[in-house]
């Protein structure tokens, strides 16, 4: 469905991405009374159908109303095309010389769900300097990620994320295929980047920038909201400087081998799979905003602390997979937590019985997963009044 839209601000660009894309199909406007879409802009579209568009899909026509043409947003002013979405649509891998890079007044591109089938990324996004979102995720290509990225620097949300799919954790072959930054590194791509807020690198290989790989992000990235940096092979500690990252509400770092160390504001953080041993450090009380914590499948041992109670506002725990260790008081802690809703302590070592009574004051909980310990679970006949909300219990 394209439609022309005109944005005020450049903020609500990807708001509009959504909803220019689910409005009505029709052009709300007389054609006469605008240029419309340039011509330049239609052939320059209709060249990159056919040279990498899935045709059966995306029913671009030139005799067809435009104003059909599915995934096309454009500036009813200029007659610009602004935004592409061609996330799932392509048939073929794009090339440098692609019609595509000759749209170079677009600010939204996705091109998400394709299969670049670990090719490296064509060269050419480097003309598209007006570009605020890019969304590469899953298209499995591979390499070095081009250095005219780091030309980009309108750039507010750069999406080059693949998941287990594109990079399947024990395929050694795939892994020598993996994307990375090694030249530039992880500071060279960003460092002119400053207008960025969102950063998905998840899959691909940072490990040249060492273990001061955190530092980099305060300096160039001031405003940055989400970080999503697993399987990136990063390792060293989560320097504390990230906390200057005052806006930063989303951390992912799960499947990296680091230690735990991050910023007080955290609403979100994932650690999973980081190979992380030793205790809970204490400072983790400090991150008393956080909603989700997840620490599952790590090397942790010891108890839970008593200050876990500070984390007021968890709604979601996963401490499993661990060997944490233990009796029942120990929950006292997690009992405290009154607005959890989904805590899972399976496969540690805890110890002793039960009674979901101690759970009395969760409320909320909704799913409660202790299997795989040295615990027995003793359900009691109060369960009903003290765990309303309770839909799952293993
Ligand atoms: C459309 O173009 C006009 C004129 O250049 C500009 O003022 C306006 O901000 C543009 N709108 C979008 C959504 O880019
Ligand atoms: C882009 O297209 C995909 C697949 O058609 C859709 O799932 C996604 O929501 C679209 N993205 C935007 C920002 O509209
Ligand atoms: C673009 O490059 C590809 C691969 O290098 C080539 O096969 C194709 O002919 C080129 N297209 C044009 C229009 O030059
Ligand atoms: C990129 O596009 C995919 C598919 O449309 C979507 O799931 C993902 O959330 C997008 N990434 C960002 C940062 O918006
Ligand atoms: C990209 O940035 C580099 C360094 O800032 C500069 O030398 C180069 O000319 C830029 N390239 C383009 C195409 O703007
Ligand atoms: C954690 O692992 C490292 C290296 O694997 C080891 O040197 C260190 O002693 C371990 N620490 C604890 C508390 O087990
Ligand atoms: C975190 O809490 C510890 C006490 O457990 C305190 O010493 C430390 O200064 C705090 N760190 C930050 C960054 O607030
Ligand atoms: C946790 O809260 C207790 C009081 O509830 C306080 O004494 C303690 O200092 C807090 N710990 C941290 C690390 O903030
Ligand atoms: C915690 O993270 C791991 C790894 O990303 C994931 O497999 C697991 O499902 C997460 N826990 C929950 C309860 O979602
Ligand atoms: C769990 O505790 C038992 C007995 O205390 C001990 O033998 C075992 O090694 C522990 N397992 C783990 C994974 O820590
Ligand atoms: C639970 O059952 C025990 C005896 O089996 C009884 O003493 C106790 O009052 C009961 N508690 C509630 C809340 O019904």
């Amino acid at each position: 469905m394209g439609n022309p839209i005109q944005a005020r601000s450049s903020s609500f660009h990807l708001l509009l991405f959504s909803i220019a894309l689910a409005s009505d199909p029709s052009c709300p406007l007389e054609k006469h009374q605008f240029p419309y879409l340039r011509d330049d802009q239609k052939t320059a579209l209709l060249q990159s159908k056919q040279e990498f568009i899935r045709s059966d899909i995306i029913l671009w026509e030139p005799e067809t109303d435009y104003c059909l043409w599915e995934g096309v947003i454009w500036n009813v002013t200029t007659g610009y095309v602004i935004g592409l979405n061609l996330s799932s649509k392509l048939s073929k891998p794009i090339y440098d010389n692609s019609s595509l890079f000759g749209l170079n007044q677009l600010q939204l591109l996705n091109l998400a769900y394709n299969d670049f089938k670990f090719t490296p990324i064509p060269s050419g996004f480097d003309r598209l300097t007006y570009l605020t979102h890019l969304n590469l995720s899953n298209t499995c290509f591979s390499d070095q990620i081009p250095r005219e990225f780091s030309n980009l620097t309108s750039l507010v949300s750069l999406d080059l994320s693949s998941d287990i799919s594109c990079t399947p954790i024990l395929d050694s072959v795939v892994e020598l295929r993996r994307p990375k930054l090694e030249s530039p590194n992880l500071q060279g791509l960003i460092q002119d980047l400053t207008s960025l807020i969102e950063l998905y690198l998840d899959g691909v290989d940072l490990s040249s920038q060492g273990s001061d790989w955190s530092q980099v992000f305060p300096q160039a990235l001031p405003n940055l909201r989400a970080l999503s940096l697993s399987r990136c092979r990063l390792s060293g500690p989560v320097h504390c400087s990230l906390s200057q990252l005052v806006f930063l509400s989303q951390l992912r770092l799960d499947y990296n081998h680091l230690r735990i160390e991050a910023p007080k504001f955290l609403r979100k953080l994932q650690l999973s799979r980081c190979k992380i041993n030793g205790s809970i450090p204490s400072s983790l009380a400090n991150l008393t905003q956080l909603t989700d914590l997840n620490l599952s499948t790590n090397a942790f041992t010891g108890s839970i602390p008593l200050s876990l109670a500070n984390l007021t506002q968890l709604s979601f725990l996963d401490l499993s997979f661990n060997s944490f260790t233990g009796s029942v008081p120990l929950f006292e802690s997690i009992s405290q937590l009154s607005r959890l809703e989904y805590l899972f302590l399976a496969a540690n070592n805890f110890s002793g019985t039960v009674k979901l009574d101690m759970f009395g004051n969760l409320e909320n909980l909704k799913i409660l997963d202790l299997s795989n310990n040295q615990m027995s679970l003793e359900v009691g006949n109060s369960t009903s009044s003290a765990l309303p909300n309770l839909k799952s219990c293993a």
